[in-house]
């Protein structure tokens, strides 16, 4: 019998290589930069199954390309809005993704950015970078307290539950928004409250995106959500950038209307928005939410084991499909 071709589409660490190896003939792209689009396609052509990362669409050409014999698409990311799984669907592609094995790092860096835009740490290391004399001042880069405050989490997932998790322990009270109501169990573990979007945008102190992108989430936070705001209140994301109107983001950060923002990531990422890497009450990083060797080997070896799964018959531990 045949090998199976399991094409993986990123580098990933070797522990989801080593999953994969058994079950199949593998080809893996072996560079940080992302693989060509041509080439991608030549590769999948005839493939069993792919594993891909955020950056790699997954579309109607990406399955026409890939042909009849594709069975498994394995996204070594939690979200999978680059995958159109309702062409997944009608191709008879089953589509899987990563949830739960980087909750604790997303939250994590969700946390960060919450401390660092409130007490102005970014604007602090550039100070220190810049080489120009410094020194210690009482008035000095002055920040806002975050204990006692309100943190609103937008998105009441794994993640935004382990965000909550940590903000209590800082102190902060939580409030969430979210389709339905987290169970009362969790509600009582995390005293969190759940309100619709316009009230907890009128009365968070910092303001957390955890939801999925969808059509539904597009621009979610945009001018009026901003209007909505406190002009003492702090947004991060660390969600998906399109779910921020990031030139309305821009304005606002720019007018005063908002105090600050910690972003993870972006609308047209990894370009930036004009105007917003010169504002110095954002903080900016590159998309790092789920980067720890840790985690992003756990994310490597669940891709690796969902398809592995579809290959041999089984059903895939976390479908997406
Ligand atoms: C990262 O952004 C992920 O969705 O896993």
């Amino acid at each position: 019998m045949t090998q199976p071709r399991i094409i993986v589409a990123g580098r990933i660490p070797d522990a989801g290589l080593d999953v994969l190896r058994p079950h199949g003939n593998v080809w893996g792209w072996k560079h940080d930069e992302p693989i060509e689009i041509n080439e991608l396609y030549e590769r999948i052509a005839g493939a069993d199954a792919v594993l891909t990362l955020l950056t790699t669409k997954i579309d109607r050409s990406f399955l026409e390309a890939a042909g009849p014999q594709l069975k498994v698409v394995s996204n070594v990311a939690v979200g999978y809005n680059n995958i159109d799984v309702a062409e997944c669907r009608a191709h008879g592609v089953i589509a899987t993704n990563t949830p739960g094995v980087l909750t604790d790092a997303t939250a994590d860096i969700a946390m960060a950015l919450i401390l660092m835009s409130t007490r102005r740490l970014g604007e602090g290391e550039r100070i220190v970078r810049s080489g120009k004399p410094w020194q210690w001042g009482m008035f000095m880069l002055l920040g806002s307290a975050i204990q006692g405050r309100r943190l609103g989490i937008v998105g009441m997932g794994a993640i935004g539950q382990a965000l909550a998790r940590r903000a209590r322990a800082f102190g902060m009270s939580v409030a969430y928004s979210n389709r339905r109501a987290v169970s009362p169990e969790i509600e009582a573990e995390l005293d969190a409250e759940r309100l619709d979007l316009d009230e907890l945008l009128g009365t968070s102190d910092v303001v957390s995106i955890n939801c999925p992108y969808s059509a539904d989430t597009h621009h979610l936070i945009g001018p009026e959500q901003f209007e909505q705001m406190r002009s003492s209140a702090y947004l991060v994301n660390t969600a998906r950038g399109p779910i921020v109107d990031e030139a309305a983001l821009v304005r606002a950060l720019r007018s005063g209307e908002i105090a600050g923002a910690g972003l993870d990531v972006y609308e047209h990422e990894p370009q930036l928005a004009p105007g917003l890497a010169d504002l110095d009450n954002v903080v900016l990083i590159p998309h790092l939410g789920s980067a720890t060797i840790e985690t992003r080997a756990a994310m490597a070896t669940l891709a690796a084991r969902n398809t592995v799964a579809v290959l041999s018959g089984q059903p895939p531990l976390t479908p997406v499909t």
